[in-house]
């Protein structure tokens, strides 16, 4: 008996040690990992994959290489929440196993049938490399955890043939389904054919037999493939999402791609019309349509995807953000890719554009706290802003101009944000400089700087990485957005979510995110320093600051 309580107790010694070894080294080998944001323990992860809820439990799969820190071998893999913040892993949820899936399990959606049961469509790689739709149904329904998937024996539901002439290396990333008056399903599909991008459209009554549509619900030329299309209503009044079939009054509907050629997330705000068997979507005048300047992200967010949470009425989107270091870093480190902490978005009440915002889940990972208002930031001036844990940090910050008197002129060729962010530095703006060493010799500058055009106010969101690392070798991109707010009467506002490599920022109270992965030598954790800047000759004020330490999530 003794021996064995002595046993046990070595036993406990020799797991407490492990932890502590563990921990050691997420802090002293592992300094880019991030504490909140949703990464697997190890290896390569991707595109977030079929988000949803059933029964009061948060699900994300994601793309997965089970062998390694570079892209490979893709499965789904599992995690379930209860607040989108804290996740626990399962089993692979769908693996390689048919005839139409052999050679990879891509990206793909879930959607949710009548009676409330999931059902998830997804690209499978066959044994001839072609892209093809593939439908896995849960095996237990009444497992709320949904850890075992089955495939249908007809699968696959839509593939490339002679007839159709879709291209079966550019099909592929179905998006979640809705529902026609006519009491039929309807999924989009990317695609391209030469230049023009697609989202070509099929339907179905049962789910299992797909019928190509004539016409793609939209496309657009010159724009290239188109990853991971999403299409879904918003509502024209208040923050609300709303269910991807639901058609009517006060909506509108919004399609994104992902867009391969660069690499970015974009979107166009339109009408969706169903007449006469045809389904078009039709963008605004005016919208923003498919180009750099309609990201969801100006900065690294790729393979984005929405769901619409019905327990809180949210649309909540997920995004991912990868490494900027080459595959030999992301192999020594044993790990590549991380995911956008979750947001939801709504449209703006101008109509005009997106809005996104961290779920406010996130806040109840909030500890020590600097709260302060109305401070004076003196022209040339930089404030630490210290008691907070500046490697692992939510930080909000408003600003007001004192005068208006010396606003910089905006210079009528400067129409690409990100161009002069990265020619023009800070000018005379303000901002905050996150994962700072205490000289300065590395920061990552947020900020923002208006200008006067003609009969009105620009401001500009910068995310400048020139100084971020002391590493020669790291990307040094600098990132710039316009933000749509009226300086004059609106707060010229900024948050930023700084998690260990993660700089994660939302200008105007989110009409403009910049998303940059940071790897800094020196201001590592408890190194790492906040401070807020006025690079302008007038003072400005701090009208609002609100800094909070964030603590670690329980991801694995
Ligand atoms: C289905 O899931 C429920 C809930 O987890 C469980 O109690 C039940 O045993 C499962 N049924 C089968 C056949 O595995
Ligand atoms: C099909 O797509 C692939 C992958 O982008 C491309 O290389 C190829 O040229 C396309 N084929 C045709 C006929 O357009
Ligand atoms: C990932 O990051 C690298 C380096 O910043 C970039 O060149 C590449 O385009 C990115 N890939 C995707 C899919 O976002
Ligand atoms: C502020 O402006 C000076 C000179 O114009 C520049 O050297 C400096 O880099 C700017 N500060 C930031 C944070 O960019």
């Amino acid at each position: 008996m003794a021996l064995s309580l002595n046993y046990w107790l070595i036993i406990c010694l020799i797991s407490l040690v492990q932890i502590q070894v563990s921990q050691s080294i997420h802090r002293d080998d592992q300094p880019y990992r991030t504490a909140y944001h949703f990464q697997p323990p190890k290896n390569w992860m991707n595109d977030p994959n079929g988000p949803m809820i059933y029964k009061g439990i948060y699900h994300l799969f994601y793309q997965y290489n089970p062998k390694g820190a570079v892209w490979g071998n893709i499965v789904w893999a599992h995690s379930t929440s209860k607040d989108l913040i804290n996740w626990s892993p399962h089993p692979i949820a769908i693996y390689p196993s048919i005839q139409s899936d052999i050679n990879g399990c891509w990206s793909g959606s879930a959607t949710i049938l009548s009676k409330g049961k999931p059902a998830i469509l997804y690209t499978g790689i066959n044994p001839q490399n072609q892209q093809v739709q593939n439908l896995a149904i849960p095996k237990n329904l009444s497992d709320p955890y949904l850890i075992e998937w089955i495939k249908p024996q007809s699968n696959p539901m839509m593939a490339p043939t002679e007839q159709n002439q879709i291209n079966a290396s550019s099909f592929r990333d179905p998006t979640t389904a809705w529902l026609g008056r006519d009491g039929r399903w309807r999924v989009i599909v990317g695609n391209k054919i030469g230049r023009r991008g697609r989202a070509l459209m099929f339907r179905s009554k049962d789910f299992v037999h797909w019928t190509e549509a004539k016409h793609p619900l939209y496309s657009l030329r010159g724009t290239g493939m188109w990853e991971c299309p999403d299409f879904f209503p918003v509502s024209t009044s208040g923050e609300d999402g709303v269910d991807t079939s639901k058609v009517g009054k006060g909506l509108k509907h919004v399609l994104k791609a992902s867009i391969n050629d660069g690499f970015f997330d974009s979107y166009a705000i339109g009408t969706y019309k169903y007449n006469l068997g045809k389904d078009v979507f039709v963008p605004e005048k005016g919208s923003l349509r498919l180009d750099s300047q309609s990201k969801y992200d100006h900065g690294k967010f790729y393979a984005s995807k929405t769901f619409f949470d019905s327990s809180t009425k949210r649309r909540i989107l997920w995004g991912w953000i990868n490494e900027s270091t080459d595959a030999a870093t992301d192999i020594k480190k044993g790990w590549s890719g991380v995911q956008a902490i979750p947001r939801k978005i709504w449209l703006d009440k101008s109509g005009n554009q997106l809005v996104q915002w961290p779920v406010k889940e996130i806040e109840k990972l909030r500890k020590g706290q600097v709260i302060s208002s109305n401070t004076e930031l003196k022209g040339g001036s930089v404030l630490e802003i210290s008691g907070v844990t500046a490697s692992q940090a939510d930080v909000e910050i408003s600003f007001e101009m004192s005068t208006f008197k010396n606003v910089e002129e905006l210079d009528p060729r400067w129409s690409d944000p990100q161009a002069i962010c990265s020619k023009n530095g800070a000018g005379k703006g303000f901002g905050l400089l996150v994962l700072a060493s205490k000289k300065l010799e590395e920061y990552t500058a947020v900020y923002l700087r208006v200008f006067r055009a003609k009969n009105r106010y620009v401001v500009l969101m910068c995310s400048d990485q020139s100084r971020s690392s002391l590493h020669l070798d790291y990307d040094k991109t600098t990132y710039g957005a316009f933000v749509d707010v009226n300086p004059v009467k609106e707060k010229l506002s900024l948050r930023t979510l700084i998690d260990h490599s993660i700089v994660e920022s939302f200008g105007g109270e989110g009409k403009a995110c910049i998303t940059a992965r940071v790897y800094p030598s020196i201001a590592i954790d408890g190194e790492a320093r906040l401070y807020a800047f006025n690079n302008g000759t007038h003072n400005v004020k701090i009208s609002k600051l609100a800094a909070y330490s964030i603590k670690d999530a329980r991801i694995s």
